[in-house]
């Protein structure tokens, strides 16, 4: 199978490690960091969702009018608008480009943040209300006809959309969160599961739970897997760990500062989020993990979202992302800390690394799937 990489869609410069000096959302910037990763071998950016931050859609609407191939990951938050409403955006979206969108639905990890927009049900809870939003949203992609729904969260009568995605028969949705109820939700509804950079134990650990969730809900197939990462690279390794050093010293000069604006807020006690606990949790246990994996960036933030970095020379993190590959991963996500600059190098130096083995990996599976169909033939005929 073909591996995807996936970037970031940033609309201001301005991260862990550096202050902003754009405006929130910068026409110019947005569009240079697109045209970075379109023109350095990506396939796809994330358009995030912060209760804040600029709302996304309409900078993806911008991008996609702008740009012909990139392909754009929406993140939604289910809260914020009717779940008819969003399948028209997201639709009218899909036309705009061309067949280029899918959804990461966001159930929202910490109560204050979802607080911020007037949404206050507990997170389990939220995820059952994802669940039902997907199912009507998927429904409002596809149904010709107009359709009623009586659900636990929404209801409404003879809906029929006049908007219909150009991907057929719907665009993909995709999926995040670590909790047995993201499980649950994610395994029977999403298209693409995303997970956060960890350890390969740990990650196949939840690769597992991906696809007993699915199985359990009664599908056939599972999800697709992505799991995210913060590359950070240089010519030989030891340049790549002092860069990786003055990364972390960076980003606790930020933090210790109180400069660091972030979009998910963490408690003194901690995160709520399941995803952000085993982050916070992993990098207790242990700094390095496997070829490259370093967790002090994920324990510098707190362990917020995409954060454990992947250290070492171009080849080293080509041949950590590999073993992910190997694992059943086959869309990488990687964002460095200089976002323009980081998409170019991991574009120019990583990814051709990671397509090529792929494509050799991939070219001799077939040649043993094609020598075992042929021995079957021989042996049916014999
Ligand atoms: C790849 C990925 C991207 C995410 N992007 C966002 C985002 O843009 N905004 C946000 O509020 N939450 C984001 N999340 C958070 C999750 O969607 C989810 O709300 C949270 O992790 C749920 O907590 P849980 O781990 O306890 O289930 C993202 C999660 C993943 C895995």
């Amino acid at each position: 199978m073909p591996v995807e990489f996936l970037g970031i869609a940033a609309t201001g410069d301005g991260s862990e490690t550096t202050a902003r000096t754009t405006h929130a959302f910068d026409r110019d910037y947005t569009l240079r960091l697109a045209r970075a990763h379109e023109d350095h071998g990506w396939d796809r950016v994330l358009f995030a969702y912060g209760a804040g931050a600029p709302e996304p859609a309409a900078a993806a609407a911008f991008l996609a009018a702008k740009l012909d191939r990139l392909q754009i990951l929406l993140a939604h938050r289910p809260n914020v608008s009717y779940p008819t409403f969003a399948a028209k955006t997201f639709a009218t979206l899909d036309r705009i480009s061309d067949g280029r969108l899918t959804v990461h639905f966001i159930t929202g990890g910490n109560d204050h943040e979802q607080q911020r927009e007037g949404d206050f049900l507990p997170k389990d809870r939220r995820y059952a209300r994802t669940r039902e939003y997907i199912g009507i949203v998927k429904k409002a992609w596809t149904s010709r006809e107009p359709f009623d729904h009586e659900g636990e969260f929404y209801r409404f009568n003879d809906f029929v959309s006049d908007v219909f995605p150009v991907q057929q028969p719907r665009p993909n949705v995709s999926f995040g969160g670590s909790s047995p109820a993201a499980f649950a939700a994610g395994g029977a509804e999403a298209d693409i599961y995303a997970l956060w950079g960890e350890p390969l134990v740990r990650t196949a650990e939840q690769i597992e739970l991906v696809k007993a969730a699915a199985e359990a809900a009664g599908r056939t197939d599972t999800p697709r897997i992505q799991v995210a990462f913060r590359p950070i690279i240089a010519p030989t390794e030891e340049l790549a760990w002092e860069k990786a050093h003055r990364t972390v010293a960076a980003i606790k000069a930020r933090r210790g500062s109180g400069d660091l604006v972030r979009h998910r807020s963490v408690s003194a006690e901690g995160p709520e989020n399941a995803g952000s606990q085993r982050l916070v949790e992993i990098a207790e246990a242990g700094e390095r993990y496997d070829r490259a994996l370093w967790t002090p960036t994920a324990a510098a933030t707190g362990g917020a979202g995409n954060s454990n970095a992947l250290v070492g020379t171009p080849e080293t993190v080509a041949q950590a992302l590999l073993d992910y590959y190997d694992l059943g991963v086959d869309i990488l996500s990687a964002r460095g800390y200089d976002h323009v600059g980081d998409a170019i190098d991991f574009g120019r130096y990583v990814i051709p690394i990671v397509r090529e083995e792929v494509a050799k990996r991939d070219a001799a599976k077939a040649a043993k799937a094609a020598e075992a169909a042929a021995d079957t033939a021989k042996a049916a005929a014999a």
